[in-house]
């Protein structure tokens, strides 16, 4: 909200979709009024985006990895107004190209490039001049403050049924090196949750 912006009638896209942050954000954008498009890792995942979550549109960008750009146009041909990024790279570099004038990237996350020994060069960023695209990191430690707020409306939108969670959890402090590692490879589906004790 605060470095997306979002407006009725945007388009958005969210990489990495179904993850914890990212189904959070694809619902409140809805709820903002925004036509929301998704990708994901999985035909499982992409299938969630549109029966839980209530994105409009989503794809596997594994089976579109000869032309993320040109899955990007099919599904968003006007453009795209704000791209929330978690994943960098290719994705970041498809959308780069896509972006509609005065469109916002909410850089969160870069998780394609975490394990890489040299991460890849993204070569697309002179799109972004003529469109005045603003291209923002997201630091969630620096909107503590609002974390009541956020709370207070999040709650309400779970009791009234309008935002979905969907989380993936595992038993035991023992399960934790493979849940972490998981979020590399796509394992998890939705919020990656360790339970250490159960009352
Ligand atoms: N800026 C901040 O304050 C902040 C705070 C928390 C998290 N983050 C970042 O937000 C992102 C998501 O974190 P999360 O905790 O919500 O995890 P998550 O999205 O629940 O899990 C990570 C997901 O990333 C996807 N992924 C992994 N490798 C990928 C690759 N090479 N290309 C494309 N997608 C890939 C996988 O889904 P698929 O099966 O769809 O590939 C995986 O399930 C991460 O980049 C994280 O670093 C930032």
């Amino acid at each position: 909200m605060e470095v997306g912006r979002p407006k009725r009638g945007d388009f958005v896209f969210v990489s990495a979709a179904s993850g914890a942050v990212e189904q959070v954000v694809g619902q409140l954008a809805k709820i903002a009024g925004c036509y929301v498009v998704g990708s994901a890792g999985s035909d499982e995942k992409v299938n969630l985006l549109k029966t839980r979550f209530g994105f409009d549109d989503s794809f596997n960008y594994k089976s579109e990895t000869n032309d993320l750009a040109a899955a990007l146009r099919r599904r968003l041909p006007d453009g795209i107004d704000i791209y929330f990024d978690s994943v960098g790279g290719a994705t970041l570099d498809a959308a780069s190209l896509q972006m509609y004038q005065g469109g916002r990237v909410v850089v969160c996350g870069t998780i394609s490039q975490y394990n890489l020994k040299e991460p890849n060069g993204v070569c697309n960023l002179h799109c972004i001049i003529p469109k005045a695209v603003r291209v923002e990191g997201l630091n969630v430690t620096g909107y503590f403050n609002m974390y009541a707020r956020f709370e207070e409306e999040m709650a309400g939108y779970l009791t009234e049924g309008k935002v979905a969670v969907v989380e993936d959890v595992v038993e035991g402090i023992e399960s934790a090196p493979a849940a972490l590692v998981g979020l590399f490879s796509g394992r998890n589906v939705g919020k990656q949750l360790v339970v250490l004790a159960r009352d």
